[in-house]
């Protein structure tokens, strides 16, 4: 990666008044969490996605499709935040008005000191009851800690305490809208922001590929972080081609003079 974009890109984040990050699996990468399109380790490329990430594979086959899940929180429970979380966390120190946005269902952004980030795809941690979601749900005493189920294994859902209806992962399955008031707090952001910095998102998946194209209509610089070329490219006007952990450090150094590991 050139040295001189990443000053270029430093100098715009450093300016910055309001920031929007928006990461995606890429961001955990780093931490061991597979992604889901990368070629060979990808999640999909050794799952069916239709067979494990719909409400209709859900209902065919809660044990599956529930122990999927689980075997997921146990290795994002094993996980740790990587330099690339915790530098989105020092860039939330530095900006006040900083919003992170995730499409990532880990809490590894939490744990690394993001406040409050925005969850477009729900969350691997919010288990909700499947026939009124208002209903709190607990991940039952089965599999209250993340058990160490293996992968492929069967895991029954718990049922709800209020209803006794199955308990489902809180997550947005392919077909499913998104959390409305998340999109809606995230789009809001996209467009009041001076600068987005997407990280680690294959941008293929709408509407949170749109967020950036959002940023970047409402007049905002798009600065994006990823290996390799993404559709986003052209609406961005830095591509940082870099790993996460790798590129946010170095960016946060170059920005405010420190790493985040200080
Ligand atoms: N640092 C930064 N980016 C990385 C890294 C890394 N270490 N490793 C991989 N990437 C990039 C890849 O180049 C790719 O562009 O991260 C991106 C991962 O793409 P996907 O696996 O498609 O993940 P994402 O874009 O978050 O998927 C969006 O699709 O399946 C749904 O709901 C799921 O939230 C997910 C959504």
């Amino acid at each position: 990666m050139e040295a001189d974009l990443l000053r270029r890109a430093a100098r715009l984040l450093g300016d910055a008044r309001r920031v929007v990050v928006l990461t995606g699996a890429g961001v955990s990468a780093e931490s061991g969490v597979p992604t889901f399109r990368d070629a060979l380790t990808g999640l999909w490329a050794r799952f069916d996605a239709q067979r494990l990430a719909t409400a209709e594979a859900f209902h065919a086959d809660p044990d599956l499709v529930w122990g999927w899940y689980e075997w997921r929180r146990a290795r994002v429970a094993r996980a740790e935040p990587n330099p690339g979380h915790r530098a989105i966390a020092a860039i939330q120190t530095r900006v006040l008005d900083c919003t992170v946005i995730t499409q990532n269902v880990d809490d590894l952004h939490e744990r690394a000191g993001t406040r409050a980030p925005i969850h477009l795809h729900g969350s691997l941690f919010t288990p909700r009851c499947t026939a009124v979601p208002a209903h709190p749900a607990t991940f039952g005493d089965t599999s209250g800690g993340p058990g160490q189920p293996h992968e492929g294994s069967r895991v029954p859902p718990p049922r709800c305490a209020s209803c006794t209806a199955l308990v489902r992962p809180g997550v947005v399955w392919f077909g499913e809208p998104l959390p409305e008031t998340a999109l809606t707090a995230a789009v809001e952001a996209a467009v009041a922001c001076d600068l987005l910095l997407t990280v680690g998102t294959a941008g293929v998946v709408y509407p949170a590929a749109e967020i950036p194209q959002v940023a970047a209509r409402s007049g905002a610089t798009v600065i994006q972080v990823n290996p390799q070329p993404t559709p986003l490219d052209p609406v961005c006007a830095i591509n940082l081609r870099g790993t996460a952990a790798q590129v946010l450090p170095a960016l946060v150094a170059a920005a405010w003079g420190e790493t985040d590991e200080s």
